[in-house]
């Protein structure tokens, strides 16, 4: 069964009786500001896409890794995963995933009858993790925000490697994360117990091109190409996300955009709901996850305030809010909207 996400704006559309564009859509950690899109060259669109050794060289630079695969978004090795890696070690069984996270991740596990093993803040002691297990890290964590260190996922890095596992490391949202503790540029070429993936289009703020990247060794690259097959990249995509690799005078400007912009959404949040609605919030630099004195507040705020156009994502334990960033000029009628919820809440 396809499982619920953020970003289904057609749906909550016809639940809610509100036209798609009078949505604020605030349910997906995408970054409000995109890479601009530039002029694509005819002949991306023209032909059919081509090996692309400048994206490859721009995309090493950017992750910092020796071996990068380009996909069309980290989802489609999620889901590749499991089948292949079987293929690889037959006596891998068992999974440990977050309680909490991007649940495509247990789907597939589970799709492929794997056991499930859930932690919960902190990663399973080193000491119990079985032979041949897998591990899945989402670092940081959507929607928690926790956030591992690079120096602790390393030496989860060289257990698992000592226990013939595999190691999963999911950087969708690293991008954001000053210092950095992406662990890509510790993944070599003979390293076959460790993928990282990460995603292009929360950063970039240009999810609908469809790009990813798996950074791994030589056989996994080659695993996957095979699987996948021929052109998963279309042209212009290729094109565009070459730019924006590139482009560290961007990247830096996003970085701190984005950056203000979640101090300013986050403070903005604090004030109008106050402490005796919030109980905690967790963020980075692309969304902010909100819990509430009362569990049932979640579920009551986020119908609030689809009535009123604001899309949020209610995770998927139903006790907590994800606001994704939004512009400035966006502040207002998310205050207003809050305002009115709140005082419904009170009823
Ligand atoms: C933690 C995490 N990983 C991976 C993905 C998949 O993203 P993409 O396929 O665009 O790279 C998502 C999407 O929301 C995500 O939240």
């Amino acid at each position: 069964m396809a499982l619920l996400h953020g970003g289904q704006l057609q749906q909550m559309a016809t639940r809610y009786q509100v036209p798609v564009d009078e949505w604020l859509d605030l349910s997906t950690g995408i970054a409000p500001l995109s890479y601009p899109i530039p002029a694509v060259p005819l002949h991306y669109w023209q032909q059919l896409p081509q090996l692309a050794p400048h994206l490859n060289l721009a995309a090493r630079d950017y992750y910092q890794c020796q071996n990068i695969l380009v996909t069309n978004g980290s989802q489609s090795i999620i889901k590749a995963l499991p089948n292949l890696w079987r293929q690889y070690n037959q006596q891998s069984n068992k999974v440990y995933l977050p309680a909490k996270g991007y649940k495509e991740h247990e789907h597939a596990w589970a799709s492929a009858g794997y056991n499930i093993c859930y932690y919960h803040d902190e990663l399973p002691a080193k000491t119990d993790l079985s032979e041949h297990c897998v591990l899945v890290v989402i670092n940081p964590n959507n929607p928690t925000g926790k956030l591992f260190t690079q120096t602790e996922i390393c030496q989860y890095q060289k257990t698992i490697k000592e226990i013939n596992g595999l190691m999963v490391v999911d950087e969708a949202f690293m991008d954001v994360i000053e210092p950095d503790q992406s662990i890509t540029s510790f993944v070599n070429n003979t390293d076959h117990h460790t993928l990282v993936l990460r995603s292009f289009g929360k950063f970039f703020g240009l999810a609908g091109i469809r790009i990813g990247f798996l950074i791994t060794s030589d056989y996994w690259q080659r695993a996957f190409s095979e699987h996948l097959g021929p052109w998963q990249v279309n042209g212009p995509a290729q094109y565009i996300a070459e730019l924006a690799l590139k482009d560290k005078i961007w990247q830096q400007q996003q970085r701190e955009n984005l950056h203000q912009l979640r101090l300013q959404q986050e403070a903005l949040l604090r004030d109008v709901l106050g402490s005796e609605i919030i109980a905690e919030v967790v963020s980075t630099n692309l969304f902010i996850t909100l819990s509430f004195n009362q569990l049932v507040i979640a579920k009551l705020l986020h119908e609030l305030l689809c009535k009123l156009g604001i899309y949020v994502r209610l995770t998927d334990e139903q006790t907590s809010l994800r606001f994704g960033i939004t512009t400035k000029a966006n502040f207002p009628r998310l205050v207003d909207a809050l305002l009115q919820a709140k005082i419904q809440l009170k009823k």
